[in-house]
């Protein structure tokens, strides 16, 4: 007994004193290993006659549970003053000046969500935001898609495993359903205009499985198309920063709209140079319409009372098109040579007074 108490004191004194990892491991095998003390001690249990036998065994025992816990509260103690040390070490002063030779710039995604806002907000639109990752409801029921639509099919729709109750969710695959969201949740009048990012299942040359849009609406209970097309007019012209662009609304179908329409701006291709403004082509750069009744109801809206539009485009679509950029998966290569190309000052903050892309 003496014996084990004597080992107990010699090793908790030395888990104690182990001041790192690596000698408290040390102390491990030293007491607990296949050649440690108290494994030796266990061995000598052989030798006894059964009475002593006994009590010794147990008592071993419980010196063993004791050393193994002293020893895990030691390493609880030294990994987290270890990481203690290095939060410290590596902490760095963020109110210290920026370093010469670096300067962050504004991804182009953001320059452009922020010009778009620039150019709506004085007109009424606040900023509104939705989930990522939606149900199929407000990316789909709410907004009138039949249900065999083929957008809601695995080719375009990033779908989650199913859960228990056989609904699954998505990643939403336009900014749609930040509408539905804003009408179920808030009373016209409703003028919003939702950035975020989309999700389709699609990788080219002019596709990324995630882009942008931007979404607008409008509801109230006097709100037409006539409405539409002076915002939307105003915008492009507005964007593109060409005063005479010529701008033509082209009858289309989305399943949430009724009249639906896409919008297209002049431009010329002569010469294999693309230049946005009056010319002999056409470029489509977002889609619009009156919202559809069905929506309306199905967002909790009396559509004898209230009416109203809306509108989506990419933002990487109307950002290649006014910088110039060929290719839509460079956008998110995180080259450095590109994002110091094609980046914007950060001081340079888009404004309709002072230009919106200086
Ligand atoms: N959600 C449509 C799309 O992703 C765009 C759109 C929005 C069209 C609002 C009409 C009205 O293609």
């Amino acid at each position: 007994m003496d014996q084990i108490d004597e080992l107990r004191g010699g090793i908790l004194k030395d888990v104690d004193a182990a001041d790192n990892l690596a000698a408290l491991d040390a102390v491990r095998v030293e007491a607990l290993g296949k050649k440690g003390r108290i494994t030796a001690l266990m061995k000598t249990l052989g030798g006894m006659d059964a009475e002593s036998r006994k009590s010794a065994g147990q008592a071993l025992n419980v010196l063993k549970d004791e050393v193994a816990a002293a020893i895990a509260s030691r390493k609880a103690d030294l990994e987290e003053s270890t990481l203690n040390a290095r939060l410290a070490d590596e902490s760095i002063d963020v109110s210290l000046p920026i370093r010469q030779e670096s300067h962050g710039l504004v991804h182009p995604i953001s320059q452009t969500i922020e010009e778009i806002v620039e150019i709506f907000a004085p007109m009424g639109f606040e900023v509104a935001e939705g989930p990522d990752i939606e149900d199929d409801f407000h990316n789909f029921t709410a907004l009138n898609f039949p249900p065999d639509h083929p957008a809601r099919e695995m080719h375009d729709t990033f779908f989650m495993p199913r859960k228990e109750d056989g609904t699954r969710n998505l990643l939403r695959t336009h900014t749609s359903p930040v509408q539905v969201r804003v009408m179920q949740s808030s009373s016209p009048p409703i003028r919003i205009l939702a950035p975020g990012r989309t999700y389709r299942c699609d990788y080219d040359i002019t596709h990324t499985p995630m882009f942008h849009q931007v979404e607008g609406l409008v509801i109230d209970k006097a709100t037409h198309m006539g409405h539409l097309k002076g915002c939307l007019i105003e915008f492009a012209k507005a964007y593109f920063e060409v005063d005479d662009l010529p701008i033509r609304f082209r009858p289309s179908y989305f399943p949430f709209t009724e009249p639906s329409a896409e919008v297209d701006i002049g431009c010329s291709r002569s010469g294999g140079e693309l230049k946005i403004g009056a010319g002999a082509d056409w470029l489509e750069i977002l889609g619009c319409g009156m919202v559809h009744p069905n929506v309306l109801r199905a967002c909790g809206l009396d559509p004898d009372v209230y009416q109203g539009f809306a509108f989506g485009m990419g933002v990487e679509r109307v950002a290649m098109l006014k910088y110039g950029i060929p290719d839509l998966r460079t956008f998110f290569d995180s080259d450095l040579r590109w994002l110091r190309h094609y980046g914007f000052s950060a001081l340079d903050v888009p404004s309709l007074a002072g230009g919106l892309s200086q």
